[in-house]
């Protein structure tokens, strides 16, 4: 089943998911009937009680945020899977939904960037003179990163990264950007891979250093977050006050917190000159593309957790996928951080 009008984001409609065999039906409808619900936004309250008990919501949960879902989840004896749960395993990649959004965030923001831009990127020879490439700095080199760098460097800029985690020194060279090398101490990285926070002293130092590259380039996008905590804040009113007007600021952490000093979800805000910007939902200006990914990541959990025999979802949690993104079952929640 699936709910009426879903594709018209996806310009595709109804008659498209009839022909592959799907009954449409109103939404109250889907949510009634079906053991098994995959959704991209958490259901209200109001739309739990249409659910019936036992079944499983597979969905991005922003869990959080959302300590109330997952309360209400329990109470209803409603499973849920968080998809941003998905371990950062091998086996585990063509499930990751935060992987997949964050790569086509990372294309969006550099183009969202270049419109607001009063240059072109590249560098243009023309016989008015030379055009120089404009200069572009990542901070933050994890998926969303590496991918602004990857489509900086296409659009033919200059583009310098840096990140806590040196060990993204290798992969910011390879795609010919520059990883600016500042000295921090002591950062690193957990088993999963995420950042670990700085202290007070550190993040004062990054900005101190981070600086004299912002106040040199025509675009700073910002991607730095640390995963269960707001972003840490990376860019202030000083470091503002040295960039060039006109020079564009993307703030991709602006849901979590903001990188930012001043950047407001969905506005462009202008500080002396300099742009700075925050789009919630990024990936809906790709909005075909960021739908086929996510349905491949769901499809991907479903196909190894579904089980035919049985017409239901195998909770096996000796499996490593399955005890990580199971977030609530059976009436009872799993992970520690959300009991
Ligand atoms: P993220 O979205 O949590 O954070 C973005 C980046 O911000 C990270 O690279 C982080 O190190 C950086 N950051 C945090 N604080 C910073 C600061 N003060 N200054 C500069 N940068 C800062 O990261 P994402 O993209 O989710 O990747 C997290 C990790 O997971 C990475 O190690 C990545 O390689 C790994 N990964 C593994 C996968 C797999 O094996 N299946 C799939 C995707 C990611």
């Amino acid at each position: 089943m699936f709910e009426e009008g879903i594709g018209a984001g996806i310009y595709t409609d109804d008659e498209a998911f009839k022909e592959l065999g799907l009954l449409a039906t109103s939404r109250s409808d889907c949510l009634s009937k079906a053991n098994l619900i995959i959704t991209l936004q958490p259901l209200s309250n109001e739309e739990l009680d249409l659910v019936t008990k036992g079944s499983t919501i597979l969905g991005t949960v922003n869990p959080f945020y959302n300590q109330n879902h997952i309360n209400e989840c329990k109470k209803r004896g409603i499973n849920l899977v968080s998809m941003e749960f998905i371990p950062r395993i091998t086996r585990a990649q063509k499930m990751d939904v935060l992987s997949s959004q964050a790569n086509l965030a990372g294309y969006s923001a550099v183009i969202e960037s270049a419109k607001h831009l009063s240059k072109g990127l590249p560098m243009m020879m023309t016989a008015a003179g030379t055009l120089k490439p404009a200069r572009v700095f990542v901070i933050g080199v994890g998926v969303a990163g590496l991918q602004a760098i990857a489509t900086a460097k296409r659009l033919g800029a200059r583009v310098e990264a840096f990140d806590t985690r040196d060990v993204v020194e290798e992969q910011v060279n390879s795609l010919g950007a520059k990883f600016v090398k500042i000295d921090l101490g002591e950062t690193g990285q957990n088993d999963q891979g995420y950042a670990n926070e700085l202290t007070p002293e550190q993040i004062q130092k990054q900005k101190d250093l981070q600086s004299k590259v912002c106040a040199r380039s025509d675009i700073v996008i910002t991607t730095a977050q640390l995963f269960g905590r707001p972003a840490p804040r990376l860019i202030d009113e000083k470091t503002i006050s040295q960039m060039q007007p006109g020079s564009v600021i993307f703030d991709m952490a602006v849901e979590s917190g903001g990188n930012v000093e001043g950047s407001e979800i969905d506005q462009v805000v202008i500080k002396n000159g300099v742009k700075i910007i925050g789009i919630s939902n990024l990936t809906s200006t790709v909005s075909s593309h960021a739908s086929l990914a996510l349905s491949n990541n769901f499809n991907h959990w479903i196909c190894d957790f579904y089980k035919k025999e049985l017409k239901k979802i195998e909770f096996n949690f000796e499996d490593e996928i399955i005890k990580s993104s199971v977030l609530v079952h059976e009436g009872e929640i799993l992970n520690e951080r959300f009991k």
